[in-house]
């Protein structure tokens, strides 16, 4: 019963976004100009209209420029990062990388979720897919307008003026998170738009130590002095 309602709302729910989380962590970045803190890119307004106040601005001729957010709690699965860059300055971010870390280090060094292709610019709004389960986002350049404009090559500026970062926390699952992964799920680690085990399930308490690796139930019913469809519970 519970196997079919969990494959019949992913197939429903495999469409969506999940949670913005962003209200949920802070930013970092490597430098700031004037008024073009870290914080503007997970504040409002949702658009590519540049100022100081809406949009970060890193210094320029710092290189390499990054930008990184760290969620409040433990860890989160991701399922794609929505940027937002400032409008008619996609040179800037020529060569951006998009990276899910473990660990604040720079340059970054974890899961690389996108790399801006050469040859071209980069679209200034993308929604780039990244299912993975991290502690950080973090934009990074290395590389930016190499043109030559008022005697300068700007390089690497980061002038994100908004994320979005969608997934769940770890251990929850459902279109606003409001679910949480089955207890016997291995390190309660589940997908976030099915509620699947992402590592398999535990089935210590199981009868015949059986579960369904993506459910968790226990198929041939529990232990001795054990109930419950994951046999969590004692008789
Ligand atoms: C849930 O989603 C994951 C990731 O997309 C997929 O691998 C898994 O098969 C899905 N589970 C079910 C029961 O469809
Ligand atoms: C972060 O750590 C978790 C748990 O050890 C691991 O499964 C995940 O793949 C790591 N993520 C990255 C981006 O390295
Ligand atoms: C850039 O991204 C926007 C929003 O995702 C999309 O509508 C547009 O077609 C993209 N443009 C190019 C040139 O890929
Ligand atoms: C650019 O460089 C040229 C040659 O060095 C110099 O004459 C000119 O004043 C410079 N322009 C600016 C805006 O700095």
């Amino acid at each position: 019963m519970l196997g079919v309602l969990l494959i019949h709302t992913s197939v429903l729910l495999t469409v969506s976004a999940q949670q913005n989380l962003v209200r949920f962590g802070k930013a970092t970045q490597s430098s700031t100009e004037a008024g073009g803190r870290a914080q503007n890119a997970i504040d409002p307004p949702i658009s590519n209209d540049w100022s100081f106040a809406k949009c970060t601005h890193t210094i320029i001729g710092k290189n390499p420029a990054w930008w990184r957010f760290q969620f409040s709690y433990e860890s989160a699965y991701i399922t794609d990062i929505t940027i937002y860059y400032r409008e008619g300055l996609a040179r800037r971010m020529d060569g951006f990388k998009l990276y899910v870390t473990n660990t604040s280090t720079i340059p970054p060094d974890g899961y690389l979720c996108y790399e801006d292709p050469d040859p071209g610019l980069p679209n200034i709004t993308q929604t780039i897919p990244c299912y993975e389960l991290g502690k950080y986002v973090i934009y990074y350049d290395d590389k930016g307008s190499l043109e030559i404009k008022i005697n300068r090559s700007d390089g690497p500026v980061i002038e994100l003026c908004y994320v979005a970062i969608n997934g769940c926390q770890k251990s929850r699952w459902g279109s606003t998170c409001e679910e949480l992964c089955a207890d016997n799920c291995l390190e309660r680690n589940c997908y976030p738009e099915n509620g699947s085990c992402v590592w398999g399930c535990n089935p210590t308490n199981c009868l015949n130590d059986i579960c369904d690796r993506d459910t968790a139930v226990c198929i041939d019913g529990c232990k001795i002095r054990r109930t419950g469809i994951y046999c969590n519970q004692c008789k």
